[in-house]
């Protein structure tokens, strides 16, 4: 990872695996985004200190209300802004937002120097951070969306079903089934940017960390920066293997069911949940 400081450490994390994002190939000119629902004691801290004489800026309403993540804080990249340009700019590219008036509104307490706002897909992130928060009982803070290649590639190559991609991927490496025992949940091709997408994603996150937005590419929730790479990077590693099975003909075989049994049984205790798809047909 390249050196990199800022006087957000929030910020001097998370930059570094943005641009890492676009080195894989995932993140074309202004192609996905990412937010972070920050713990608030520390980030209150941090702006009160570096930006004491920050002004208050006016609220902006939200698409859709989130009445759970009021007063939350979130690091979020803008819309427009290149996931390129992390390390060069990231006052640019990055802004800090708080959820204001019941979760109704949100107001810019850092960043976006151009003047900038939050991605165009904040209404699904928030949504999201809505239900992870929930259903992960406040582990999961990140939200991670790229344009990933070979994930996207199967959206057009295989049906469009959770329990079938899902399968075919925890067939193509042992990790999988222990890294995603949850699944990646299809939300059908719906306009980006809506609060219809928004709340077909909601429904799928209830059961799952990893959506798929069919023919666009992966939306994924985790704990920290690290995490949330970790598992779109091997979630893309098991699409390019199905992918290129797939190029050669199809599958000739995949690992064994009960071999996917006995690793979820072994593995249990660093599962995030008992594998969604392994008997309900
Ligand atoms: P933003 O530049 O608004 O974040 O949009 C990028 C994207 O990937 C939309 O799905
Ligand atoms: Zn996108």
């Amino acid at each position: 990872m390249p050196e990199f400081s800022h006087a957000i450490s929030f910020v001097e994390e998370m930059a570094p695996f943005v641009r890492l994002c676009w080195d894989m190939g995932w993140n074309e000119a202004n192609g996905g985004n990412v937010s972070w629902r920050l713990p608030t004691d520390e980030i209150t801290a941090i702006l009160r200190r570096r930006f004491p004489r920050a002004k208050e800026n006016p609220a902006v309403p939200l698409q859709r209300a989130q009445p759970t993540l009021d007063g939350e804080y979130f690091l979020v990249t803008g819309s427009g802004q290149f996931f390129r340009h992390a390390l060069d700019h990231p006052d640019e590219v990055f802004g800090i937002v708080q959820i204001v008036n019941d979760g109704t509104a949100y107001r810019r307490v850092w960043g976006y120097a151009m003047g900038g706002s939050p991605t165009s897909e904040f209404a699904t992130h928030l949504v999201g951070h809505a239900v992870r928060k929930r259903v992960s009982g406040g582990r999961e803070r990140v939200i991670l969306h790229c344009h990933v290649p070979e994930f996207i590639a199967l959206s057009f190559l295989m049906p469009l079903d959770s329990r079938e991609l899902t399968l075919a991927l925890w067939q193509k490496m042992p990790e999988c089934i222990v890294i995603f025992p949850d699944g990646v949940r299809v939300v059908p091709p719906l306009l980006p940017g809506t609060v219809k997408i928004a709340e077909a994603s909601a429904k799928e996150l209830e059961k799952s960390r990893i959506i798929s937005w069919t023919h666009h590419g992966i939306f994924a929730s985790e704990e920290s920066p690290e995490r949330v790479f970790a598992l779109v990077e091997t979630v893309e590693k098991a699409c390019a293997i199905q992918r290129r099975v797939l190029s050669a003909g199809g599958p000739q075989r995949g690992i064994d069911m009960s071999l996917l049994s006995e690793l979820s049984e072994n593995f249990a205790q660093a599962m995030v949940c008992r594998p969604a798809f392994l008997n309900d047909a």
